[in-house]
């Protein structure tokens, strides 16, 4: 990485946006881990974070008793395109409201910025995550959305195991979520990502039902994630264009839990926070993971920056999250249609 330094903003101050953990509090797998935006920001080396935004002025409070002894000449401002006019950024880290990412994203792309960093999910609509994408895209601005388990060491061991051979040809995804906060748009977000990390496809159709008492939520009405009442759970179904097929079981009236069954041809693997692989006649072991891996949110802007600077792919960009948000808005559709298929992409309107 260059010598230079990038300047950051944050946009929203709640516990993902600002929080400062003690040291251990948010380690995964025994390692250390920053457990929000300004933490990681504060910990990398080539980042200074000098501006940072939310509507509620009370939190600027709280920030500054936070990181006022490490952080104590960040600007505070409560309209993002002024701290956009002002503040010269590099880099942005959306960490808004679900249904609060777009005007930001889109404002920061064409006011010249480098980098963002955007929360999941990319957006509540499918047509918000076109005017995202197009935005990013018209202004070349790499922008990497934190669906956090693409930085897991299990699901890259996953995939590895995968791109190997060891199950053969993946045919079918299994993807479960229960307890109270299986939210389709909120947390199923993460799943149904998992979901298209492993199938490597596009999302060709869907149909599915949504949990009881959702039977007439056509389109999102949630308050941006803070209360399952307004984000259902639901059952369903992906085609994948390479013929992988994915059963999608979340509800919050089932057990708590969240993991992944890829089934091959050959072996099945079960995938967490640990991968064990089975196959043949009832074997199954528990395989390593890659032991020095830099992970969550230090890991996706180190990698936004490795981007800005060398161009490339990057790990979890808008595109893939779309797929995540035409999957489950092409839920909503099925449910509105009386849980019949529904053909991926949506049209305009969705
Ligand atoms: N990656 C993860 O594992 C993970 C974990 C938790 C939350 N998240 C995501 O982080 C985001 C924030 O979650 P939350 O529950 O804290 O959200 P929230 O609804 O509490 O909003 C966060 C903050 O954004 C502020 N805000 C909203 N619109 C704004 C605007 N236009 N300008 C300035 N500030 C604005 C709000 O005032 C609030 O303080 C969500 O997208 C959520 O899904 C991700």
């Amino acid at each position: 990485m260059a010598d230079k330094r990038y300047r950051v903003g944050v946009v929203g101050l709640t516990g993902i946006g600002a929080n400062r953990l003690e040291a251990d509090s948010g380690s995964v797998l025994n390692t250390p881990m920053p457990g929000s935006h300004v933490a990681s920001y504060a910990a990398l080396p080539h980042t200074d974070l000098v501006a940072v935004c939310d509507l509620k002025t009370e939190l600027f409070d709280q920030f500054k008793e936070r990181w006022g002894d490490v952080l104590p000449d960040v600007q505070t401002y409560t309209d993002y395109r002024e701290m956009l006019k002002k503040e010269n950024l590099d880099i942005l880290s959306v960490v808004t409201s679900d249904n609060r990412h777009t005007d930001i994203v889109v404002d920061a792309a064409n006011a010249g910025i480098k980098g963002i960093a955007c929360e999941k999910p990319l957006a509540t609509t499918v047509d918000d995550c076109n005017r995202m994408i197009a935005a990013c895209e018209a202004n070349g601005v790499p922008i990497s959305i934190d669906h956090t388990r693409r930085w897991w060491p299990a699901y890259h061991r996953a995939r590895r195991a995968i791109r190997e051979g060891a199950i053969g040809g993946v045919r079918r995804i299994v993807a479960h979520m229960g307890g109270p906060r299986a939210m389709l748009f909120r947390n199923g977000t993460h799943l149904l990502d998992g979901v298209c990390f492993f199938a490597e496809s596009e999302p060709e159709w869907v149909f599915a039902e949504l949990d009881e008492g959702f039977e007439d939520y056509f389109s999102y009405r949630g308050d941006g994630g803070r209360s399952p009442a307004g984000d259902p759970g639901g059952s369903g179904y992906v085609h994948f264009k390479n013929g992988v097929r994915a059963l999608v079981n979340a509800s919050k009236g089932q057990a708590s839990g969240f993991c992944l069954e890829i089934i091959g041809e050959e072996g099945r693997l079960d995938v967490e926070n640990t991968v064990t692989l089975s196959t043949g006649a009832g074997r199954s072991e528990l395989l390593d993971l890659p032991p020095h891996m830099v992970i969550g949110i230090p890991a996706y802007i180190e990698e936004l920056i490795h981007v800005i600077e060398n161009g490339g792919e990057l790990l979890s960009p808008a595109s893939e999250a779309k797929k995540v948000v035409e999957i489950i808005v092409g839920f909503l559709k099925s449910q509105e249609r009386g849980n019949v298929r529904v053909d991926l992409p949506l049209p305009p309107g969705n």
